[in-house]
């Protein structure tokens, strides 16, 4: 007897009336991380030496070890806003970029690059996009591989990747890449699920990246060579 597995959720591509939504899964993914790039910071040794050079001082000025731990208090706020302002000029650049108008960028006819989204219960609840990698002619970048959280642990990720993937191999592309960070750390697990390769890691090129010890790293698959499932 034949069984039929009804999905609860559909993977289709992109439509220009799931503009706004993409733009806030995209948005809301990328803001989460802010937390782990604080724990981050305060594991770099001159930052704790500096808090502490700080805590010092404020006890010598104030003689009180409670007003001390306020000052430090504040200083800890003062950097995690700093993070989110940092963040939020992330979140920015990348609704300029290919975000801002996600048909031209990716579903432009002729072009080999698409958008698609996850949809369930009329929302959509996962993205990925595939287009030309400016960083390595010749080779084509997954990028805003994004799910709601409510949505995760359940395969969207990798359905939405293996979309993405079949339609590479169904325009003769063989090379894949893609590129995360650090603190993006359930999508490493996710990318060496699909048989993505570890190739290169570096420190992000600015200087509060290069403060922090901001790794990235980018990812390679050979089209083809992958479960394809
Ligand atoms: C990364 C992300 C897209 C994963 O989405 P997801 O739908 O939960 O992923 P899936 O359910 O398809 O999981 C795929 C694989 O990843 C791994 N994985 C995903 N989340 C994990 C977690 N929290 N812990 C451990 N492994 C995890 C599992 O190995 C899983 O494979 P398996 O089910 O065969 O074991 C999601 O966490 C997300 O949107 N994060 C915020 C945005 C982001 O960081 N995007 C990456 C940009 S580079």
């Amino acid at each position: 007897m034949e069984t039929c597995v009804m999905m609860w959720y559909q993977i289709r591509e992109y439509r220009d009336s799931d503009y706004s939504a993409v733009r806030e899964v995209y948005s809301t993914g990328f803001r989460e991380h802010v937390g782990a790039v604080c724990v981050l910071t305060l594991k770099q040794h001159w930052v704790q030496a500096v808090l502490s050079v700080l805590f010092l001082l404020f006890l010598i000025l104030s003689g009180s070890f409670l007003a001390s731990l306020l000052c430090l208090g504040g200083v800890l706020l003062a950097g995690r806003f700093a993070v989110i302002c940092l963040f939020e000029q992330g979140v920015q650049l990348g609704l300029r970029e290919d975000l801002k108008d996600i048909w031209a960028s990716y579903m432009h006819p002729g072009q080999v690059s698409c958008f698609w989204v996850a949809e369930s219960e009329g929302s959509i609840v996962g993205t990925v996009g595939l287009l030309p990698c400016v960083e390595e002619p010749g080779a084509w970048e997954l990028k805003r591989i994004s799910v709601r959280k409510e949505f995760r642990g359940q395969g969207l990720a990798k359905a939405l990747c293996w979309a993405a993937l079949r339609f590479a191999a169904s325009r003769n592309v063989d090379r894949v890449v893609l590129f995360t960070s650090l603190v993006q750390s359930d999508a490493h697990q996710l990318y060496c699920r699909l048989g993505f390769h570890k190739e290169e890691e570096f420190v992000w090129p600015s200087l509060p990246a290069r403060l922090i010890n901001f790794l990235v790293f980018k990812y390679t698959y050979k089209v083809g060579c992958g479960d394809d499932s």
